[in-house]
């Protein structure tokens, strides 16, 4: 049996009892160590923890094949496991696929995500729409796919996840031209960052997906002991010091419900100006009203 099993967001013991027996019970334990990071551990302290050794997996083992993965996951049992869940990053339903072209059983034990645990800043969970993620630009490549989802999700009045670049193992392309393999340093993506490249990107595409003044809130290293939120516009947040990783910035909906609105305000250092900012917006991004049709025009 393979199995895929979510670790939760901070500590060793956020995997789930379910999960700690399957770990326990494999003969391979896998850590999946490119999308996530697990902030409250090491892995040492998962290996003591588990009493096992653990592998790590970078992005070129999970993504190129997974053969030593699934090698005789059909007669042993195997663990891959992934900080948060399992599903919360767009990579792994891969896997799952290979092992079904091959007869491999899999069994999937869930976890928290960030996908479900933002709800902590205080916005409802329903009132989200499509999740963009936000790469490091460089000097000549800024994808800007993400602005049309923003777009797409601001019209409708809802609010918007963005998940933030992390680059943990990445070959560093000079050397790998002169042929020889050296691993950048990893880097986290920061909130002021992202905020940059946010407003970087509106100044190009221009369609007003949002302003400098839109608000936002700042989800930073959420279920960890230095969890910590910060609630301000694109341009506050553009300048705000997030700290360690890990980072995740959700960006407002038109449609903010008052007990949202009345949580956030715990986060911001000026909250008649947070209160202007979110009417402000909300003025802003007012659909036209509906009017019905008329039915003579249907004839
Ligand atoms: C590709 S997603 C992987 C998500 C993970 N599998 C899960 O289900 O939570 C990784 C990104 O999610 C965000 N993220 C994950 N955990 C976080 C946390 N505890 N606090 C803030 N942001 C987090 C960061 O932007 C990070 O770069």
């Amino acid at each position: 049996m393979l199995y895929l099993i979510g670790l939760g967001l901070a500590y060793p013991e956020d995997i789930t009892v379910r999960g700690l027996n399957a770990v326990k019970k494999c003969s391979r334990v896998y850590l999946e160590h490119y999308t996530s990071i697990l902030m409250n551990s090491t892995q040492e302290e998962l290996e003591t923890f588990y009493e096992k050794k653990v592998t790590l997996a970078d992005r070129e083992m999970v993504e190129s094949g997974c053969e030593e993965i699934m090698a005789d996951a059909d007669k042993l049992d195997v663990a891959f496991l992934v900080v948060g869940d399992v599903f919360g990053a767009t990579t792994h339903t891969d896997l799952v696929l290979r092992c079904k072209q091959r007869n491999i059983p899999v069994e999937v034990i869930h976890n928290a995500s960030i996908m479900n645990a933002a709800g902590a800043c205080g916005l409802q969970l329903y009132n989200f729409g499509q999740t963009i993620s936000m790469v490091f630009f460089t000097d000549s490549w800024k994808p800007d796919s993400w602005y049309d989802k923003v777009l797409e999700n601001r019209k409708i009045g809802l609010h918007t996840l963005v998940l933030l670049d992390i680059k943990v193992k990445e070959p560093n392309l000079e050397s790998m031209a002169r042929g020889r393999i050296v691993y950048e340093p990893p880097r986290y993506m920061s909130i002021a960052q992202c905020c940059k490249q946010l407003l970087e990107v509106e100044e190009t595409r221009s369609l007003e997906a949002y302003t400098p003044n839109t608000p936002c809130v700042a989800i930073s290293r959420l279920g960890s002991n230095k969890q910590k939120f910060k609630s301000g516009t694109i341009k506050e947040l553009s300048e705000y010091d997030s700290g360690e990783p890990l980072h995740s910035l959700v960006i407002l909906g038109r449609q903010v419900h008052e007990l949202e609105l009345e949580y956030l305000l715990e986060f911001t250092d000026n909250k008649e100006s947070f209160i202007k900012n979110v009417k402000a917006d909300q003025e802003y991004f007012k659909p036209a009203p509906w009017v019905p049709p008329n039915q003579d025009d249907d004839c």
